[in-house]
């Protein structure tokens, strides 16, 4: 558990530390996360592995919080991570992330970003279509040199949160179709080539997936392609990706199955399935990304301004909102709010807790019951650690929060504050053209 409540105080702990105190120190909107839960889940991922005698691969999927600090945090636990732009690789090689434990995924890799990744001999590209394929192949030769590549392909299956849906995930701007015989001709083309070393397949069906279904029929269908793979072209993989998405806790109600829970039972199908297909067993990777941050983060607000009308819920406004977590507006994702400097009281009041952008829709909980606030307050949304801070806008020309690790007790900011220099830092003055001045 990342936060806890201290009794004295009533007050919101993170890590070990009080919330209330570090939005003092560190000032609000302030996102705050707690390095061991991180390392725990890593480890948690890693035990099952070990548990099954499989040699897994954690590769962090960075979309779901990308700054140096993340990365200097997971290395050392032997995690890999991938990337999906030029900004995120940057964001890796800057922290000293080993390249060689990076893969690259994306469905329309640039000519820059591919030979980035080739500069700095990336360990895996995660090859989505032909366009690249081709534009990987010519690259390659021009340099004379060889990458590792998983193939990505479109299972058919989808996993929306809670339903599966076999044929949806067909139609998906992602991967290689399997059924019209593009992946079997992926496949083909790149083992003709030696420049390329073809470690295996990969596949991704969706996220914040809360039970392991979804998995084991994508890692079933991935089973049965390699067996085909094997008998039509005596190709062996290294390597079964079975992509992110394991599902976390965001308010009460939500019941997922851990996420090592679920990792469990796909691995336990895995075993069962190339037995019966007698193939060897392949190293093993998962992407996660929302289940190693999302519940280790939590982001805190200061109250501000509210609106009271007889006969409707209030609305109490904090200091941030819909820039620095867009996902409430964009998703309606619901998150659990905490009074923090008060967090139990027995009486309560049912609020909207509203953000300070000039929209409506900037609705950070809609009806929340909470002990009643007031200005200058603390309020803390919990699990906001995955897509929140890595999806933030200067909407409104608002600066970005600051982003402090709580690692043994001790905060330190790994993203300082945003300020109005750094908002203006891209714009250039407009002069009228010449022609018109004269
Ligand atoms: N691997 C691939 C190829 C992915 O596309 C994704 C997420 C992941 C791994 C990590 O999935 P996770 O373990 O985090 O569920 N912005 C949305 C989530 C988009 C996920 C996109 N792909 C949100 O805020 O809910």
């Amino acid at each position: 558990m990342t936060t806890t409540v201290e009794s004295t105080k009533n007050h919101l702990m993170i890590g070990g530390m009080d919330t209330v105190k570090l939005a003092e120190q560190f000032g609000t909107p302030l996102i705050a996360y707690d390095t061991q839960d991180i390392v725990r889940q890593v480890k948690a991922f890693q035990q099952t592995f070990a548990n099954h005698r499989i040699d897994g691969i954690v590769s962090y999927a960075s979309k779901a919080f990308c700054v140096k600090g993340i990365y200097q945090l997971l290395a050392p636990l032997g995690v890999h991570a991938d990337v999906v732009s030029a900004g995120e690789m940057a964001t890796a090689f800057a922290a000293g992330f080993p390249a060689s434990r990076l893969s690259f995924h994306g469905n329309n890799k640039s000519v820059d970003e591919l030979t980035m990744a080739l500069d700095h001999h990336l360990g895996t590209i995660i090859v989505d279509n032909f366009v690249e394929l081709h534009l990987l192949q010519r690259l390659l030769q021009e340099r004379d040199e060889t990458i590792a590549i998983q193939i990505r392909v479109t299972p058919g299956v989808s996993a929306h949160t809670h339903q599966y849906i076999q044929t949806g995930q067909v139609d998906s701007k992602f991967g290689f179709d399997i059924g019209s015989g593009q992946a079997d001709q992926a496949l083909t083309e790149a083992l003709a080539d030696d420049h390329l070393e073809v470690r295996g397949v990969h596949a991704h069906i969706g996220s914040q997936i809360f039970e392991s279904t979804g998995f084991v029929m994508a890692a079933e269908k991935l089973i049965e392609l390699l067996t085909h793979w094997h008998e039509a072209f005596g190709y062996s993989a290294q390597v079964l990706n079975i992509g992110g998405g394991f599902g976390i806790k965001y308010v009460e109600g939500d019941d997922p199955q851990s996420p090592e829970d679920q990792l469990d039972t796909v691995l336990t199908t895995i075993e069962a399935r190339l037995g019966n297909h007698h193939l060897e067993m392949p190293e093993i990777w998962i992407e996660p990304g929302r289940s190693l941050v999302g519940p280790a983060g939590i982001n805190l607000y200061r109250v501000g301004a509210n609106k009271r009308v007889p006969g409707l819920l209030p609305y109490v406004a904090v200091d941030g909102g819909m820039g620095d977590n867009i996902r409430p507006a964009l998703y309606q994702a619901a998150y659990e709010p905490v009074l923090a400097n008060h967090v139990e009281d027995s009486s309560k009041e049912t609020i909207h807790i509203v953000g300070k952008y000039c929209e409506s829709g900037d609705i950070l909980v809609n009806e929340a019951t909470l002990p009643v606030t007031k200005t200058g307050d603390v309020i803390a949304l919990l699990a906001t650690g995955a897509y929140g801070y890595s999806m933030a806008s200067n909407y409104n020309r608002n600066p970005r929060p600051a982003v402090i690790f709580i690692d043994h007790k001790h905060a330190s900011v790994v993203v300082r504050r945003e300020t109005n220099r750094d908002i203006l830092a891209l714009d250039e003055d407009f002069k009228k053209s010449a022609a018109e001045a004269r």
